[in-house]
C-alpha cells in the first residue's frame, strides 16, 4: 500500500481571467472570488476528508492562472520536471513553483529550451505507459524527450480540438487499464491507441465533457469531478467507483476544473512507479 497521497493546490486569492488563451476564456466573463473562494475550498476541503495530505503554495500577484497546479510540471519519484509553458503569461508561474519544490527536497529538472510541456495537463501514466498529448500546449518532440529521461513508453496523442487543449480535460486514468475519456477529442489513430492499451473505458459524452467531467481526481477508488455530470457518476458506480460532485463552475471559466487544480506529487493513482 502506498502512504497517503499528497496534492500540491494553490488558493485563489489571483484568480481571474486576466488573458484568454483557450477557447473557454473570455475576459467579458470575470469570475466571482467569493464563488471561487467557495468552491475551491469544498475540493480542497472533500480531498482532506478522503485522507490526502494538501500543501498549499502562496498565491502570487499578477499570476492568476497558477491555482491550476497541474500545470507545474510533471513527477516522476523524487524528480519534478518543471514545465515550459507554451504562453509567456504562464510561464512566469515557473519560478514559483520551481523554488516550492526546491525547498520540498525535490529534484527540479527543465525541458531542453525550444520545447513546450506543460506538465502532468498533458502527460498522464497509466500502468506502464505515459499518456501524451501533444499539439497544443506540449509538443511531440518534449514528450519524446521525457519518455527517454523517465525510461517509460510515451503514447502519443494529437488533441485535435481546441476546447479540449491539455490532454487532462479529455482523459483521465483511474487504474493501470481503466479510464475515462471524451473520444471526440482524439483523431481516429488516437482513439485506437487508447482503446488498444486501456481495456476498460469510460466515454463522457459532449455536453458533461463539456462541463470537464473528464477533468478529474482520483483518490483510491474514489473520483472528484464537477458538479452536474449525472452520466458519468451513475457510470463510475457501476464500475465500482464512488462518484463525488463538487461544483467548480468559476474555474471552468479559465478552462480548468477538479484536476487542474491539483498536482499529485506521490504519483497519480494509476501510475506504475
Ligand atoms: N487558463 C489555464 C490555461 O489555459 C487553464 C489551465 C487548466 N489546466 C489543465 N491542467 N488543464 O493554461
Amino acid at each position: 500500500m502506498r502512504s497517503s497521497p499528497r496534492i500540491l493546490m494553490c488558493p485563489p486569492d489571483h484568480y481571474g481571467i486576466e488573458y484568454e488563451i483557450n477557447p473557454w476564456m473570455s475576459r467579458s466573463m470575470a469570475s466571482v472570488r467569493d464563488l471561487a473562494f467557495k468552491q475551491w475550498r469544498e475540493l480542497r476541503d472533500t480531498l482532506l476528508g478522503l485522507g490526502v495530505k494538501i500543501e498549499e503554495m502562496t498565491p502570487q500577484p499578477g499570476l492568476p492562472d497558477l491555482v491550476f497546479t497541474a500545470n507545474a510540471g510533471l513527477m516522476f519519484r523524487d524528480r519534478f520536471f518543471s514545465s515550459r509553458f507554451m504562453h509567456e503569461v504562464r510561464a512566469k508561474e515557473s519560478p514559483f513553483f520551481d523554488a516550492w519544490f526546491q525547498q520540498h527536497d525535490f529534484k527540479v529538472i527543465h525541458w531542453p529550451e525550444g520545447m513546450y510541456h506543460e506538465g502532468a495537463g498533458d502527460a498522464l501514466f497509466c500502468g506502464e505507459a505515459l499518456f501524451a498529448g501533444y499539439r497544443t500546449r506540449s509538443d511531440a518532440l518534449a514528450q519524446q524527450w521525457i519518455a527517454e529521461q523517465v525510461g517509460v513508453r510515451v503514447l502519443p496523442l494529437e488533441l485535435v480540438n481546441p476546447r479540449f487543449y491539455h490532454l487532462d480535460t479529455c482523459f483521465c486514468p483511474l487504474a493501470a487499464g481503466e479510464a475515462i475519456w471524451h473520444p471526440e477529442a482524439f483523431d481516429a489513430y488516437g482513439r485506437r491507441v487508447i482503446e488498444a492499451h486501456v481495456p476498460k473505458l469510460l466515454a463522457v459524452h459532449e455536453e458533461e465533457a463539456n462541463r470537464f467531467g473528464c477533468n478529474a481526481v482520483v483518490v483510491g477508488k474514489s473520483v472528484i469531478h464537477n458538479s452536474r455530470c449525472p452520466r458519468l457518476a451513475e457510470d463510475l458506480e457501476k464500475h465500482g467507483y464512488r462518484s463525488i460532485a463538487v461544483e467548480l463552475d468559476e474555474f471552468l471559466k479559465a478552462g480548468g476544473s477538479a484536476k487542474c487544480l491539483t498536482l499529485r506529487i506521490d504519483g497519480e493513482e494509476a501510475a506504475a512507479w
